[in-house]
């Protein structure tokens, strides 16, 4: 008998659920909350709201694209968190509301540890050890991984994220929110250009609140001098932009590959999507040998699927959670 787990993502701004039958996702619905675009960032009471209204009929869909009963599952697994408290409230009250009219067991996941077992979602799987760069929104974390469950944070951003510094960035070049997918579109068109700071710093941390002030106070000097400086130079605003970041990236993970011996590489997280990092990787891969995973765009950026896939593993360890559980809004990897 398979094993099924009904999976739940509510952790920022995506509405997630997803169906899983042993190692294969039968359903994977995410609604991505638009309201947020207007305020050029995620708005939390807003966030919470949605989520509340998301959650029955992404409920019904998934059962539905699945095939799946209520009555088939095993358990349902819910993200813990980090993430914002309101929004990880609503998916916590629907699961264990869930959980007590159905009798089904609760497994509580980490929101980062899912993000790394993205890469063991499809095939060609991820072979252990493997070292993942999980590069999203709310943060940015090189992870040695040697098995299910033994995660080592070998180094993580020290402020903003990359996708934050990728949003920030945009929103100085009056590109809409999120603005990651947008100057990733435009630096396509565009060469690098500008100069703009590469920071490396010591222990395999990021930090990247350097690089926004560096582009504020560029931007400020040129457009004094020409108001119409972004829109002249946009593309190579962007492509410029975009090399820093993702040399930054790159520079750490190199390193940590070398120091390690690992060669099995793993790109997670929503800014994985970028086509600039993923040319990079993909140019490294040939000189440094790496065997390289990038999850599916739709297990990339905030899902259920990733959390139903921690939730599989867990359900074979027998890992459930008390009724009682909370959520988590900051909950480091180090302390699953
Ligand atoms: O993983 P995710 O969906 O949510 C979080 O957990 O944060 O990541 C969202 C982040 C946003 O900052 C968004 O701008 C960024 O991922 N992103 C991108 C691209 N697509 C999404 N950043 C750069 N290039 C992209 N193509
Ligand atoms: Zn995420």
């Amino acid at each position: 008998m398979s094993i099924k787990i009904l999976g739940i993502e509510t952790s920022c701004d995506d509405s997630s659920i997803a169906v899983l039958s042993d190692q294969d996702i039968l359903a994977n619905i995410t609604y991505t909350q638009k309201i947020h675009q207007k305020y050029g960032g995620v708005v939390p009471e807003w966030a919470s709201r949605k989520h509340l209204e998301a959650m029955v009929p992404l409920m019904q869909e998934v059962l539905e694209t699945s095939g799946i009963s209520i009555h088939e599952l095993n358990a349902i697994a819910i993200t813990q968190g980090p993430g914002l408290m309101g929004s990880l409230l609503v998916g916590i009250g629907f699961a264990k509301g869930l959980s007590l009219s159905t009798g089904l067991p609760l497994i509580s996941v980490n929101h980062l540890e899912a993000h790394v077992m993205s890469l063991l979602i499809d095939e060609p799987k991820l072979t252990f050890p493997f070292i993942c760069l999980t590069v999203s929104g709310g943060h940015t974390q090189l992870i040695l991984v040697k098995d299910i469950g033994d995660l080592t944070v070998l180094g993580s951003t020290i402020d903003d994220a990359a996708g934050e510094a990728f949003d920030k960035i945009g929103k100085l070049l009056g590109l809409p929110f999120p603005g990651g997918p947008h100057l990733d579109k435009l630096a396509q068109l565009g060469e690098v250009k500008f100069k703009f700071p590469v920071t490396k710093l010591k222990n395999h941390n990021f930090s990247f609140s350097g690089l926004k002030t560096a582009v504020l106070v560029f931007l400020q000097k040129n457009l004094k001098e020409n108001p119409n400086f972004i829109s002249e130079n946009l593309n190579d605003l962007c492509a410029s932009v975009q090399d820093s970041i993702i040399q930054m990236l790159c520079n750490q993970l190199i390193d940590l590959s070398k120091k390690y011996k690992i060669t099995n590489i793993g790109i997670a997280g929503g800014v994985s999507a970028n086509q600039g990092l993923r040319q990079r990787i993909n140019q490294l891969k040939g000189s440094l040998n790496w065997k390289v995973k990038f999850p599916q765009i739709q297990y990339c950026t905030d899902n259920a699927a990733m959390i139903a896939t921690v939730g599989y593993y867990k359900y074979l360890k027998n890992e459930f959670a008390p009724i009682n559980f909370s959520a988590l809004s900051r909950f480091p990897i180090q302390e699953i």
